[in-house]
């Protein structure tokens, strides 16, 4: 990606990824070592990116939304942590490293998954704990948390990963296939934009606007990533492709075919943008992002 205004979210994340990581003490320093493993493997930064940019446009200091972009990542690498799991996809490399559970062992990597997500959640109360009394900052922040919970939770991320699971090896109908995508992959690209948008004050219309370019945005994310199985090689993407044939997952390319997939990821990407075209210039981050994520090869 090219585009200078993600970068800048980006390095913001970076600088301050393990500063909401919890002092422990050293007789149980391998799970923190696990947890710091994954969470400074690399990887896009696109659900904090997503937040930061979303607090920016909706008026907020992004510096008071580093806690929870922080925990928004937290999420994300706790969540690809289990998903490697051989439990689940069984994956041997991500974010161009040997998979948490290769290096410390699978029940370290439970625990590390368990960690970072537990992590996020005292991070984002400490920050509400320690800095706002206000009554609006304060539930400013608690509306963040509760949406990151949600997307990550029971009726988002983890209900499309029983979902992907429970499909593996069967006849997946279309209406399954993007309930899976929609709640494994758009749900927290969802949360993180709309948390983003809450710390920074978005008033409703461009909450619902926000919410509607996430969720375009987020099934084209997993539409991509589909594809990038079929047709991306290891060393862009930093993990196996091929997997999802070998696993029998549902997925777009195995349902629709390959040339109908990049014509939906494409309508999605273009729906994506026209959300946000009345706001011009204002939304050019986001119009950008789209774009790229589309011709994406990691
Ligand atoms: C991988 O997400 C899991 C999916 C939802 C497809 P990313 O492709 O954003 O992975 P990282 O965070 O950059 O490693
Ligand atoms: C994962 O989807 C979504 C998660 C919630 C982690 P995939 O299983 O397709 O993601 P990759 O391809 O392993 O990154
Ligand atoms: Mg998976
Ligand atoms: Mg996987
Ligand atoms: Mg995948």
């Amino acid at each position: 990606m090219d585009n200078i205004d993600f970068y800048k979210y980006k390095d913001l994340v970076e600088l301050h990824i393990l500063d909401f990581l919890p002092e422990v003490d050293y007789k149980s320093i391998t799970v923190y070592e696990a947890m710091k493993y994954s969470v400074t493997a690399g990887g896009k930064r696109l659900r904090p990116s997503l937040l930061l940019a979303a607090c920016e446009f909706a008026g907020g200091d992004i510096k008071n939304a580093i806690p929870y972009a922080c925990a928004a990542e937290y999420i994300q690498t706790y969540s690809l942590i289990h998903d490697d799991l051989p439990a689940m996809d069984n994956d041997d490399i991500r974010r161009g490293l040997p998979t948490n559970h290769k290096v410390y062992g699978e029940a370290t990597a439970i625990l590390a998954g368990d960690g970072l997500l537990t992590s996020a959640f005292e991070a984002m109360n400490k920050d509400m704990l320690l800095y706002f009394d206000s009554d609006m900052q304060l539930k400013r922040r608690v509306k963040a948390s509760y949406e990151l919970a949600k997307g990550a939770g029971c009726k988002g991320m983890i209900a499309g990963q029983i979902a992907d699971i429970e499909a593996v090896n069967k006849q997946c109908s279309k209406e399954m296939l993007d309930y899976i995508n929609i709640n494994k992959t758009a749900a927290l690209i969802v949360a993180s934009i709309r948390a983003g948008a809450h710390l920074g004050g978005a008033n409703e219309k461009m909450l619902r606007d926000l919410t509607d370019y996430a969720e375009f945005l987020g099934l084209a994310f997993q539409i991509k990533d589909d594809l990038l199985d079929v047709t991306g090689i290891e060393t862009d993407m930093g993990k196996m492709p091929g997997v999802d044939k070998i696993m029998n997952k549902s997925t777009y390319p195995g349902c629709y075919g390959i040339e109908a997939s990049k014509t939906k990821l494409k309508e999605l990407t273009e729906n994506a943008i026209a959300v946000l075209e009345p706001y011009y210039d204002e939304a050019e981050f986001f119009t950008n992002l789209a774009n790229e994520l589309l011709v994406r090869i990691k």
